[in-house]
């Protein structure tokens, strides 16, 4: 039986509800999306994805009746990000993000640069938070066209302080977009009072859906001066064709993933009736129990912060004088402990923290996680490293 610590990867194993959400949407109610003929399974589709916009329009709309329209789904926040960054940024623009950053961002940034758009990375700190005065000053001396941020680092979960970041982008006039791959469905986040631009999301982790999902949460006048590149049908509009400007149609060409949006819709009840606050306590006590005991390993070196504050749970740790992907290896071929070594798709934050080139081994509990499982990873890596286990 698999000890699953690699939740930051994705969460597993997903609710029940939601894998039966899929099959029942695969065998049963999986009609097209806006492409049939009003039958019952037609409408009870269209529901379906409505009803799965609405809670997603709630939950990041700050309110109930959060715009809906103003919901976009994708395959992943990988291709929300590329939407945003892609189809906002134009040669001459000047972006600003930091050095905690995802691949996710930091390529898309980085083909834009060859393409005309001044791309400034500010230097985080070595927990991985970004100091607010040096942003502060770089909007102080120069004017920048957007920010993006990732809103809780993948390597070593430290959270920025994303009200005070929203707050100074808004005191320049900042538009901002979040990359919240790692916080939604973990943290509160509301777009609307943050005056966030663009969130964009993550199905597959803290929102506990089908991998295959994400999307956007727009701010309407950022929609608007955002432009497509992805055309064809909508099932909408027929009569053009020219591509529809109409929300949710604009950034939605094509059948999406269909049981893969009846699995989030699923997955945002379970969320709602197990309580996003009841999972993060959980989450953070069981890091805490790891941390501790991670803390008692000598020749342990913490990536970033060596406490739970204002952290996610997610840890990346090294050994003195062992490999982290040797370690993984042997934490899956001795108990079946799952975790993930390396870079992290994060080579910039790796640096950041000090732990470039070779990376670390990232440990992340999740929900379904038992205190045991934290125990045999501790004695699993301490019989590893020869050490009696305390
Ligand atoms: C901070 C961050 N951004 C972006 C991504 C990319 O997520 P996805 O593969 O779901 O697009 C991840 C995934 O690990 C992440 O942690």
């Amino acid at each position: 039986m698999a000890v699953y610590l690699n939740n930051a990867a994705t969460t597993w194993p997903k609710p029940e509800p939601v894998a039966r959400a899929v099959y029942d949407f695969m065998t049963r109610a999986g009609a097209n999306l806006a492409r049939g003929a009003a039958a019952k399974r037609d409408i009870g589709t269209m529901d379906m994805v409505m009803s799965c916009r609405e809670k997603l329009a709630a939950l990041f709309g700050g309110h109930e009746n959060a715009d809906p329209r103003y919901v976009t789904f994708a395959s992943n926040v990988t291709e929300s990000l590329n939407i945003v960054l892609k189809g906002f940024l134009k040669p001459g623009m000047r972006v600003l993000t930091t050095s905690m950053e995802h691949n996710a961002s930091m390529r898309p940034l980085r083909r834009l640069e060859t393409q005309g758009v001044a791309v400034t990375v500010l230097q985080c700190d070595a927990e991985g938070v970004l100091p607010l005065a040096d942003l502060r000053e770089t909007l102080e001396n120069d004017r920048y066209d957007m920010m993006i941020l990732t809103h809780a680092s993948n390597v070593c979960g430290t959270v920025q302080d994303l009200s005070g970041i929203a707050d100074i982008c808004r005191g320049y006039g900042v538009p901002l977009v979040l990359d919240s791959a790692q916080t939604a469905g973990v943290l509160p986040i509301d777009a609307t009072a943050l005056n966030l631009a663009a969130l964009c999301f993550t199905g597959h982790k803290g929102l506990f859906g089908p991998q295959g999902t994400g999307g956007i949460l727009w701010r309407p006048d950022f929609a608007e001066a955002t432009g497509w590149f992805v055309e064809g049908g909508t099932g909408s509009y027929s009569h053009l064709e020219f591509h529809p400007d109409k929300m949710p149609d604009k950034f939605e060409a094509g059948t999406p993933n269909l049981p893969g949006i009846a699995g989030l819709n699923a997955a945002l009840d379970w969320l709602a009736e197990e309580g996003i606050g009841k999972i993060h306590v959980r989450e953070h006590d069981l890091a805490q129990r790891l941390l501790d005991g991670l803390a008692k390993l000598p020749g342990v070196r913490f990536a970033g912060r060596t406490t739970m504050k204002d952290r996610l749970a997610v840890i990346a740790v090294n050994f003195e004088g062992s490999d982290n992907g040797i370690l993984a290896s042997e934490l899956v071929d001795r108990a079946g402990i799952e975790t993930r070594p390396g870079l992290h798709c994060a080579p910039t934050a790796h640096r950041t923290l000090g732990t470039s080139p070779h990376g670390a081994l990232r440990l992340s509990p999740g929900y379904f996680n038992t205190e045991a499982d934290i125990d045999l990873c501790l004695e699993t890596l301490a019989g590893i490293l020869k050490i009696p286990a305390k």
